[in-house]
């Protein structure tokens, strides 16, 4: 996998029109895009239609969660788009995510499907509030990984600092799909736990999850080239190229 292939750029945008405009602005400096909640209904799912149509790869971060039927009936949709992974929420449990696997691999077997562990948004006292449970924020999250892992899923969705203990448990194979990454240059925004390109690549990292720093730069053409050559650095250092 090549540097810029690492990188998923987050179309967080309120219509059709913002995002398109961005695709049109970094052209052929990247190629995967994220689509979530927002964008997919605001476009109608139309979105999926055009990234594709501009030979880009697509995750749908919609983040899944239901019986395993529904789930799984949703999930085989999503893999029979031009998507090349989506995401359940792990805590929909283990007959949930092998349902969703079994479904989708029938179906597309190149599919990725990874898992939510801990939202971000969460405190550990909201984990004892909503769960009962006294375990921590990065046990839940592990907990979770390794329940995705025994049920089939491809990955998870985790900081770039959980990243290397989750390959350690789940193995090397087991995507890491991180966001919360940021350049040395750009502002930190909301996002706390962040990690720049290079490193989060070095910590295990597969793909890095960027909006921001690339969406609202002046030059966003530029800013993704400036990440895709520090991805770049962090896979040499790493001896991934
Ligand atoms: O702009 P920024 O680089 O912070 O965007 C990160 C993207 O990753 C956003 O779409 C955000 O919703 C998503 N995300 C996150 N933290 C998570 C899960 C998803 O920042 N734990």
């Amino acid at each position: 996998m090549n540097a810029k292939d690492r990188m998923i750029i987050a179309l967080d945008f309120p219509t059709m029109e913002a995002a398109k405009n961005l695709v049109e602005k970094i052209g052929d400096g990247a190629t995967f895009y994220k689509v979530g909640l927002e964008l997919f209904l605001n476009s109608k799912g139309e979105m999926i239609d055009y990234l594709a149509s501009k030979g880009k790869k697509i995750f749908l971060d919609l983040k899944f969660h239901d019986i395993p039927n529904t789930t799984a009936m949703a999930s085989v949709f999503a893999a029979k788009q031009n998507v090349f992974m989506f995401n359940v929420h792990a805590s929909g449990g283990r007959k949930m995510m092998s349902k969703v696997v079994e479904e989708v691999k029938a179906v597309n077997p190149e599919n990725i499907v990874i898992g939510v562990t801990v939202l971000t948004s969460f405190s550990a006292e909201d984990v004892e509030e909503t769960f009962q449970s006294k375990l921590s924020l990065a046990e839940l999250a592990l907990n979770w990984a390794k329940l995705g892992k025994t049920a089939g899923l491809d990955g998870v969705v985790c900081s770039p600092w959980e990243a290397k203990l989750i390959k350690e448990a789940c193995g090397k194979d087991f995507k890491t799909v991180c966001p919360g990454v940021r350049p040395r240059w750009s502002a930190t925004n909301d996002q706390e736990r962040i990690m720049t390109p290079k490193d989060a690549i070095i910590n295990g990292c597969d793909f890095l999850v960027i909006g921001r720093p690339i969406t609202k730069n002046e030059d966003p053409a530029n800013a993704a080239k400036l990440v895709a050559t520090e991805i770049e650095e962090g896979m040499k250092e790493a001896g991934l190229c």
